[in-house]
């Protein structure tokens, strides 16, 4: 056979979507044909540039026996230990020059062979179909050396008519795959630079008179309870649902009752579309969504969003993720009361998809396109408002939708994200309103919602949402009739995000509000063998975003984060309030659709956070937004005097599909009595002797007043600590300029602070050290005075603090730090079990903890101000006993807060011999700036005059 030599690489520039590809249709499996996973190893080849090699290895015959194997679905740069390049990561950013349509001639090029038989049973009549289900970022495709043609599209279906070239051995399939392509400009999204066939390739025979494209129409009407079915087909055939009674003809309608779909009651039919032949199994789900009344309602009820921006990412594969995995997104997300997902910035994978309907998730399904680099031009050159790239944009809307249409879970569909506006958008947006008229329209760029059924923004303050919320922000015609989404929101970089029980509130005082999406679901770290998870940066790229892409509510292995486990307490489906005092708690159901008859709810009562008495409580299954009072047991009698109160508890009453049985789902805490307050009298009398004083347990040194021991627990003095390492929120994004208060903070010298010592006085009942502590260069400071007084047994510390100057800048924390040689277990009552933040405290729940000192990290990928426990009423650990008047934050940490400040990578951090635990009586808030609000100004930490105690004593 001969081959043609020196293949044009022009098609890589070219802005047309490709050429040889069949029709987008519906993505189905077949009940009856067969079909094969061309998924495994494949021989591999990598070239410089585009057009490097020629084509003769799509010959069969050709003999790749020294070449490399790559594992399909995969990335070649997460392949080959660095042998095959390497990711990079941006943000918005082109890595390449900005010059539309070409790409750079260094073009990294993978050359993927396979070859295959038939299985011995595979029909030998009817065709077959090649499918690529994604493939980044332009493939061209032979076999048998036959060139099918080429496509981009990188996450998008890709399907060619194979039949006629198949052999029943040695099918020799050849993949040429170009790193970047014309394609590429239309894929900036913000995430790592991954080329490669990442998802599945299968070759699936097509019998004759087998199922073509179609399209299921099931809209329920909630006036009546009656759902109406009607299956488009282009091959006819029959419509059986058994459970309903249906058989009908496709494109005919019929209506029965039935129980509709919705997030929460993800109810599923089973069918068939049966043509002569085929068999292709439908799962339909009944619903109809609307834009009505300004609102988007599903099924007549309007309803709230509380979702997330999905994008795929496993930290070893990539963007090539298993079912187990999609599948674990959906039940952490379902285990954490979302309702909806975003598929951020792409058409999924679509198992995922299946997953939705099945477990009930609301999808935005988003198109596969982003411009977002040409905004550093003005969005001069903006492909979408460039003619020529329009059949390029409504081949990938054509292809998001075709492919997807037949998934109940989807309410909107979007046009892409960050790529300003333009003619093509519109012309996308007309394409998709014409081709299913049955969904909503969702694109964020555009203010005016020219082509959109929704408000829709990213990181919009809280002021703004509110006046959003009020319909007070004005906006063109169109746009105040329309309700608002935030499609993103909460950035969770690091460690928060903080204020989101302050968007909630407003979500759910507003009708206009219709929810949001935070941003994102998962941080991109790619497993490292020496930096534990690589960001932007680690694989030495020239231009690159560092750790911005590590944003997401679970790590990169999927352990939640704290920010996941806020955020379910933020959008509990049942809210739980109570009168502890009057033994009265109200719950309300903040569902759409279910009552609460899937829950159960308990009571218990808790004694200095111990629960001495618990039991089941009787809630009616109320309707969607109706609340009930319910009357608690009378308070157990127990001799104690200590700190009171009730939890009240919703649990799943049954196992569902995606947790099991008592799963909790929302919960409340009231106290039913105050909290005794740590104080003794002080009996004792400091006593000087030679270089050290005493007082009750503790020694001191004489000449510096610093605390040296209590009782054989020897310490590191406890002095004022204002410094956090600052978190990716408070370092702010560089577009905010005047309130990026980690930068201002480090600018002010916070965390330089010395410390004056003024005196020593050794009074009658109290040790007083006076200190001035303030930061070189400054004229600010803070006078702080530290009172040491006993009972003999305990030493009680008290800390004042007075500023002195004209603070312009919050304080990143207010207590004490200092060292204990020895610590590992720690136990508290107080707030847990996670970390919490003035304003991420919502999920932070009063109890007895325990945690080792290693435990209380949250290993954030960027290291940084992470671990506080909020409310602690008593810590011990390392042989101390601390108790807090009032309550204070606690953290300890087996490494200083310099060190945190100055790792960048978990592995930069190592264990020293003193755990470091600060005692604090004020955090700053965290909020999200790391692109969106600060926190609000509630949670700030003003330097004020502020005092605050410790009550010391050992535990041996
Ligand atoms: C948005 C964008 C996301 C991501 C986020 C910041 O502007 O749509 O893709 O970049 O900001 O993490």
């Amino acid at each position: 056979m001969s081959y043609r030599t020196s293949p044009s690489a022009d098609y890589v520039e070219d802005v047309s979507p490709g050429r040889g590809a069949l029709p987008p249709r519906a993505w189905y499996a077949s009940s009856d044909a067969p079909s094969l996973s061309l998924n495994g190893s494949w021989r591999f080849r990598l070239s410089a540039t585009a057009d490097a090699e020629d084509d003769a290895f799509a010959e069969p015959g050709y003999d790749a026996g020294g070449w490399a194997e790559v594992a399909v679905p995969g990335h070649w740069v997460l392949q080959g230990d660095g042998a095959f390049g390497s990711p990079i990561y941006t943000n918005h950013l082109y890595p390449f020059p900005v010059d539309p349509p070409h790409v750079p001639t260094e073009n990294p090029t993978g050359d993927h062979l396979r070859v295959f038989d038939l299985p011995s049973d595979w029909p030998s009549d009817g065709g077959a179909v090649l499918r690529f289900d994604g493939v980044e970022s332009c493939a061209r495709v032979w076999l048998n050396g036959t060139e099918l043609g080429e496509f981009k599209g990188s996450r998008l279906p890709h399907e060619f008519a194979v039949g006629h070239l198949l052999k029943p051995g040695g099918n020799v399939l050849a993949v040429r795959v170009h790193q970047w392509s014309a394609g590429s400009y239309l894929e900036d999204q913000d995430q790592w630079w991954l080329p490669g066939i990442f998802r599945d390739v299968t070759l699936l025979h097509r019998p004759a008179g087998g199922v073509g494209d179609f399209f299921v129409h099931a809209s329920y009407d909630h006036t009546t309870g009656e759902g109406t079915l009607r299956v488009d087909s282009d091959v006819d055939g029959r419509v059986t649902v058994p459970a309903l009674d249906i058989d009908i003809a496709t494109g005919e309608s019929v209506t029965v009752a039935v129980e509709p779909w919705t997030a929460e009651t993800p109810k599923l039919y089973d069918g068939v579309l049966a043509t002569e032949g085929e068999r292709v199994p439908l799962r339909i789900g009944f619903r109809t969504v609307v834009l009505e009344d300004g609102l988007i309602k599903v099924n007549g009820r309007a309803v709230l969003f509380k979702g997330v921006n999905r994008h795929e990412w496993h930290h070893e594969k990539g963007r090539a993720l298993d079912l187990e995995t999609m599948r674990e997104d959906v039940l952490l997300m379902k285990r954490h009361n979302l309702n909806a997902v975003r598929t951020s910035h792409y058409p999924p994978h679509p198992a995922f998809l299946d997953l939705c309907d099945e477990y009930g998730l609301w999808v935005i399904d988003e198109c596969d396109l982003e411009t977002h680099g040409f905004t550093e031009q003005d969005w001069r050159d903006n492909p979408v408002d460039d003619d020529r790239w329009t059949p390029a944009l409504l081949d990938r809307a054509a292809r998001m939708v075709e492919r997807d249409k037949n998934h109940p879970s989807i309410v909107f569909w979007s046009l892409g994200n960050e790529a300003g506006t333009g003619r093509g958008l519109t012309a996308m947006a007309e394409w998709i309103h014409d081709r299913d008229p049955e969904r909503l329209v969702h694109y964020e760029g555009d203010w005016n919602c020219r082509d959109t059924d929704v408000y829709s923004r990213m990181y919009a303050f809280h002021d703004e949402v509110d006046k959003i919320g009020q319909r007070l922000d004005g906006g063109t015609r169109k746009r105040r009739e329309l309700p608002f989404i935030q499609c993103e929101y909460g950035h969770a970089m690091g460690n928060g995000p903080g204020g989101l029980a302050d968007y909630q509130e407003l979500f759910e005082k507003y009708e206009r509000l219709q929810g949001g999406f935070i941003w994102e679901w998962i941080d991109h770290g790619v497993k490292h063998p020496e930096l534990g998870y690589a960001y932007g940066g680690d694989f030495g790229e020239e231009l690159h975003d560092g750790n911005f892409v590590c944003d997401g509510l679970v790590f990169p292995d999927r352990t939640p984060s704290p920010g996941l486990v806020e955020y379910k307490k933020v959008i509990e489906p049942v809210h739980i309030e109570g009168d502890g005092a009057n033994g009265i708690v109200r719950v309300t159901n903040k569902q759409d659709f279910a009552d609460l008859s899937a829950l159960a709810f308990e009571w218990s009562c808790q004694v200095d956070g111990e629960t001495v008495e618990s039991g089941a409580l009787a809630v009616p299954a109320l309707a969607p937004g109706e609340s009930a009072e319910v009357k608690l047991p009378e308070p157990p009698v127990d001799g104690r005097g200590g700190e009171r109160q009730w939890t009240v508890r919703a649990l799943l009453a049954d196992d569902t599909l995606w947790a099991a049985k008592d799963h909790v789902v929302a919960w409340g805490q009231f106290a039913a009595g105050a909290r005794p307050l740590p104080s003794f009298p002080a009996t004792d009398r400091p006593v000087r002797e030679a270089d050290r004083i005493t007082l009750g347990p503790a020694e001191f040194d004489a000449r510096t007043g610093a605390l040296r021991s209590i009782g054989d627990v020897e310490v590191s003095a406890p002095r004022l600590d204002v410094w956090r390492a600052p978190t990716d929120n408070d370092a702010g994004a560089e577009w905010q300029t005047d309130t990026r208060y980690g930068m201002l903070w480090r600018t002010l010298g916070l965390h330089r602070m010395r410390h004056r010592l003024v005196s020593v006085e050794a009074g009658d009942d109290a040790l007083t050290v006076r200190t001035r502590v303030a930061p070189a260069a400054r004229e600010v400071g803070l006078d702080t005075v530290y009172r040491w007084t006993s009972d003999g047994e305990r030493l009680r510390l008290s800390v004042s603090v007075t500023p002195e100057g004209d603070w312009t800048v919050p304080l990143p924390r207010l207590g004490v730090r200092f060292g204990l040689a020895q610590a590992d277990r720690v136990e508290w009552f107080g707030g847990g079990p996670g970390e919490a933040y003035p304003d991420t405290r919502t999920a932070s729940m009063i109890g007895r903890w325990q945690s080792s000192v290693d435990e209380l990290q949250t290993p954030y990928l960027r290291p940084q101000e992470n671990g506080a426990r909020a409310d602690v009423r008593w810590v011990e650990l390392g042989g101390l006993r601390i108790e807090g008047d009032p309550e204070f934050w606690f953290t300890a940490r087996r490494w200083t807060t310099e060190q945190l400040d100055a790792a960048r990578h978990r592995t930069d951090l190592t264990p020293g011999d003193t755990v470091w635990v600060n005692l604090d009586h004020g955090q700053h808030g965290i909020g999200s700036q790391s692109c969106g609000p600060g926190p609000l100004p509630q949670y700030f930490l003003k330097a004020e005059p502020a005092e605050f105690a410790f009550v010391f004593s050992t535990t041996t």
